[in-house]
Order: C-alpha cells, then structure tokens, then sequence
C-alpha cells in the first residue's frame, strides 16, 4: 500500500521504499562477507519480519535455509513485556548450524533476548540477530545485535511488516504513526 491511502494516520515518513532496498541490499554483502563459505540458516520472526525475510532473502547472492518463528510477548498496548510464548516452532534442527535471526525492530529487546537463549539451548554453531530498525532501549539490552539497518527514535512506527492492531503492515515505506490513532 502507497502511504498517500492512509496519510491522515501518518505523521512523517521514516525510511521510503526504495530507501529499505538500499539498505538491506548493504546488510546482504555483510552478510554475505561474514559467512563466506559457511551454511546458513535465517530464521524469521512472525508476523512482522515477513518483508525483511522476503527481501533480504533475495538479496544475499548465495545459497540460505529459511525457516520461521512465532512467538507472543505479553505486553499491553505498545510495549512489549519479555514473557514470551512460542507458538511456532522451527522445523529445522539448528544443531551446528549458523543461525541468523532477522526481525523488524527491536525495542526493549526483551522478545529477542528469550528467543537468542532459547535458540542458543539448542547447539547452534553460532547466532547473530539481524534487525532492520533498532529503538534507544534496545541499544543497552545484553544480547549483541550484530547488523543494525537504522537507529531510529523512541517512536512507534509502522509499515514494511510492522503493524498497529495488525494494521498498516503492508505499507511500503515506514514511517511514524499519527498519536490520534493509538491514544
Ligand atoms: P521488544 O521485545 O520490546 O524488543 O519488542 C519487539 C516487538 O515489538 C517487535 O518485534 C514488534 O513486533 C513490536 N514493536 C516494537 N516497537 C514497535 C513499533 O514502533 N511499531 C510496531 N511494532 C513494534
Ligand atoms: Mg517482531
């Protein structure tokens, strides 16, 4: 969805369309780089890391197992609370394996932080998170994220993958959403 179909709900776009490719075209060659000749497995954090998957699959020129994790934290409203539930597992076994987690954005870091130790309990060879947007908070949390695309403010946005009562996910650039719609 084009942002001129929803603009009443937007206050300021963040990132544009084509502004995302560029970036996670650049996160693809370091990964690539850090990789070099080892087996990889990216592991998806539903919903909201659907776009970024999509797209930063494409974009890394060599060969990638994909696989998906859906997990719920509790949390009311904005904020998430790190409780976390998972409610899909992997299908892949990530013993010895390099395992990639990408997701959209991490905030407090708490859901990334759980599933990080959780994923780590299994045997993987190693394991790095990948995260398109990164909030203030979230740049103190314990776990290392080691491919960052943007530190943004501390501002809820919405847009490529991230939603507001599953709302606006489809929207091609991210941008903040308007206070009116969540207060
Ligand atoms: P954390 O555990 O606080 O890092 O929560 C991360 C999750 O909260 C993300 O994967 C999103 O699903 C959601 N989230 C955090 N900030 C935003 C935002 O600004 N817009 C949409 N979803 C967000
Ligand atoms: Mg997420």
């Amino acid at each position: 969805m084009d942002t001129e179909y929803v603009g009443d709900d937007l206050v300021k776009t963040l990132f544009t369309h084509d502004e995302i490719q560029a970036k996670v075209e650049e996160l693809a060659r370091r990964i690539e780089k850090d990789y070099e000749g080892e087996e990889l497995l990216i592991v998806g954090v539903l919903r909201g890391a659907v776009m970024i998957m999509a797209d930063l699959a494409r974009a890394l020129n060599r060969h990638v197992e994909m696989d998906w994790m859906a997990v719920s934290s509790y949390g009311s409203g904005t904020k998430s609370s790190g409780v976390v539930r998972i409610l899909k597992d992997l299908d892949t076994d990530v013993t010895g394996k390099h395992v990639l987690v990408v997701d959209e954005i991490i905030d407090s870091g708490l859901t990334l932080t759980w599933l990080t130790s959780n994923l780590n309990s299994r045997g993987p060879a190693s394991i790095e998170i990948v995260t398109l947007l990164r909030k203030p908070e979230a740049v103190s949390m314990p776990v290392d994220v080691k491919y960052v695309g943007w530190d943004i403010p501390d501002e809820f946005v919405v847009g490529y993958g991230l939603d507001f009562n599953e709302k606006y996910r489809n929207l091609r650039d991210i941008s903040t959403l308007a206070p009116h719609i969540y207060s």
